[in-house]
C-alpha cells in the first residue's frame, strides 16, 4: 500500500499492477520516458497544479481515471492538443503501452500518474478539470466487493469538488450490474442529478447528436468493449450538477 497523501487518503487500489513480462522496448520507455512525463506529488502544503504541468500553456485540463492500454486516452489527447490530459493507471502493462502511442503519435499533452487516481483527485484544487473519464472501470463482481467500485459516494464527492462549472463527467460500463450500481449511486448523490428527457437520451438513434455524447474517437473505443459512455454535465457540481444518461449497452 502506498504512502498516504497529505489530508490522509490512503491508495485504495485492489486491481493487479503487473501483468506479463515488458517486452524490452517498453521496459525502456518505463524508464526513460516515464519520468518524463510522470505528475510526480507536489510536497506537503503545496498545492497541485494541473495547469502548470504543461508546457507549451493548455487551455483546459482533462483527466481519465484508469485508462487501461491508454487508447482512449491517445486519442483524445491526439484531437485536441490545446487540452492537458492527466491519465492514472497503476497497471504498469498499461502504462508502458500508452507511452508507445505518446511516442508513435508525438503527443506533448499527456502526464501519467502510474498509481490510485484518488491520490490525485485529493490533491487537485476545487473547480480545476474540464472532465473526467471513467471508462469501463472495475465491475468487482462479488458483493463482498462492491466497496471497491470507483463509484461510490466518497469518490463522486471528490469527482464534483474537482470539476468546474459546466464540465463533464463521462461514465462507461458494458456491465449490466455496474451500470445499475453506478446510475443509482448518481441518482443518490446531491451534487449528481439524473435527467433522463426520453428513452432516445440513453438508447441512442434520434436524440443522439442532440443529447448524447460524442463516440468513441475513431479507433479508441476499447477491442471488445461495447457502449459509449453516459455525460454528466454539471452546471455547478459543488451544488447542483445534472447528468445525461447514455445507456452503457448503446452503441
Ligand atoms: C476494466 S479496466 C478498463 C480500462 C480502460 N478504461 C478501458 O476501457 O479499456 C479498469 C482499469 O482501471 C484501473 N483502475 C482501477 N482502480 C483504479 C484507481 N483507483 N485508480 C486508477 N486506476 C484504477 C485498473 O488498473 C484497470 O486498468
Amino acid at each position: 500500500m502506498s504512502e498516504p497523501s497529505p489530508d490522509g487518503v490512503r491508495s485504495s487500489f485492489f486491481g493487479r499492477r503487473h501483468g506479463r513480462r515488458l517486452r524490452p522496448g517498453r521496459s525502456r520507455r518505463l524508464d526513460s520516458l516515464l519520468p518524463r512525463l510522470r505528475l510526480v506529488m507536489p510536497a506537503e502544503g503545496e498545492a497541485l497544479d494541473p495547469a502548470a504541468l504543461f508546457k507549451p500553456a493548455v487551455v483546459d485540463v482533462w483527466l481519465e481515471i484508469g485508462f487501461g492500454g491508454g487508447e482512449h486516452l491517445a486519442a483524445m489527447a491526439a484531437a485536441n492538443p490545446g487540452i492537458g490530459f492527466i491519465g492514472c493507471e497503476p497497471y504498469v502493462n498499461g502504462v508502458a503501452n500508452l507511452l508507445v502511442l505518446v511516442e508513435q503519435l508525438r503527443l506533448g499533452n499527456v502526464r501519467i500518474f502510474d498509481d490510485d487516481a484518488r491520490l490525485v483527485l485529493s490533491r487537485l484544487p476545487e473547480a480545476s478539470l474540464g472532465r473526467i473519464a471513467l471508462l469501463f472501470p472495475d465491475p468487482w463482481p462479488k458483493k463482498r466487493h462492491a466497496s471497491r467500485r470507483f463509484v461510490s459516494p466518497e469518490n463522486l464527492d471528490s469527482m464534483a469538488r474537482v470539476l468546474r462549472d459546466g464540465a463533464e463527467l463521462r461514465i462507461a460500463t458494458d456491465d449490466p450490474l455496474l451500470v445499475r450500481w453506478m446510475l443509482a449511486a448518481l441518482i443518490a448523490h446531491p451534487h449528481f442529478a439524473w435527467l433522463p428527457r426520453g428513452p432516445e437520451d440513453w438508447r441512442g438513434g434520434a436524440g443522439r447528436a442532440r443529447a448524447g455524447p460524442p463516440p468513441w474517437p475513431r479507433g479508441a473505443g476499447p477491442s471488445g468493449r461495447r457502449g459509449a459512455p453516459s455525460r454528466c454535465r454539471p452546471r455547478r457540481p459543488r451544488t447542483r450538477p445534472g447528468c445525461w444518461p447514455r445507456s452503457a449497452r448503446s452503441r
